[in-house]
């Protein structure tokens, strides 16, 4: 049985101040949870984060990251500089890098690898436009960028990378994929790395379904066979909110 592991993804939201309270209502409010815990947090947040949840079980990650460890790269933040601070996750790929920020899906697998290279988990980020999906191509768009962000990694790295599907057009719209649409795309996912990797891999890849999760659509999309956590944004804002995502079974 796979974890459920349930991250957030703050975006440019939450001064330190901010973030450190919300860490302190969180762990009041969360009860014993058996959900892995991820807060994914602006660079600036990252060591007051990890500062405030010693002692808790909840880890902290970062929204981005350069490939290379170090170099010429004004205002970038680099894998190795992450780690020396102690984070352990990192968001790559999310379609907001890949829409205003002209990430492909070749920078994605550089960056793949760099997180690797600096012990870090990476949650990559797989989704389809709204085009595509009515097209018919939303299989053919998430399991092509599955399969290119992974380009190279050995199946330990791929057991590891945990992968979040989030269709763009359910990102930040309220419009939540049916619980059964978004399975179906989560186990053309699977599938595609069974393919490659072997089914072994396969039922042991962490994959998240993102967009417009809340609590009041957390436990059907946590019930289907193939989702394992959700990656949320909006509803992470809020303590209360993200601690009724992570105690989706009461
Ligand atoms: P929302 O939960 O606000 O739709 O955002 C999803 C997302 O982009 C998480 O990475």
């Amino acid at each position: 049985m796979r974890r459920k592991v349930i991250a957030a993804n703050w975006k440019m939201n939450k001064l330190p101040n901010d973030a450190m309270k919300f860490i302190a209502e969180l762990v009041t409010i969360v009860k014993e949870t058996d959900v892995e815990i991820i807060l994914c947090v602006p660079y600036i947040d990252l060591f007051y984060c990890i500062l405030n949840v010693q002692g808790t079980n909840i880890k902290i990650g970062a929204q981005n990251m350069h490939f290379e460890d170090s170099g010429a790269y004004t205002g970038e933040i680099s894998g190795e500089m992450l780690k020396c601070i102690g984070v352990k996750y990192v968001i790559i790929g999310h379609s907001e890098r890949r829409q205003y920020f002209g990430e492909t899906d070749e920078i994605v697998n550089k960056k793949l690898k760099s997180a690797f290279r600096n012990d870090l988990k990476p949650i990559v980020c797989v989704g389809e436009k709204l085009e595509e999906r009515e097209s018919g191509k939303a299989i053919e768009v998430i399991t092509s960028q599955t399969q290119k962000a992974l380009d190279g990694l050995t199946k330990e790295q791929v057991e590891n990378t945990i992968i979040a599907y989030e269709p763009i057009w359910a990102i930040g719209t309220g419009k939540t994929a049916t619980s059964e649409d978004a399975n179906e795309s989560v186990k053309a996912i699977r599938a595609k790395i069974a393919e490659i990797y072997g089914d072994d891999t396969a039922q042991k890849v962490i994959i998240q379904y993102g967009g417009s999760v809340k609590p009041s659509n957390a436990k059907e999309l946590f019930s289907t066979s193939d989702i394992d956590g959700a990656l949320v944004g909006g509803a992470s804002l809020k303590a209360e909110d993200f601690s009724k995502i992570i105690e989706y079974k009461d």
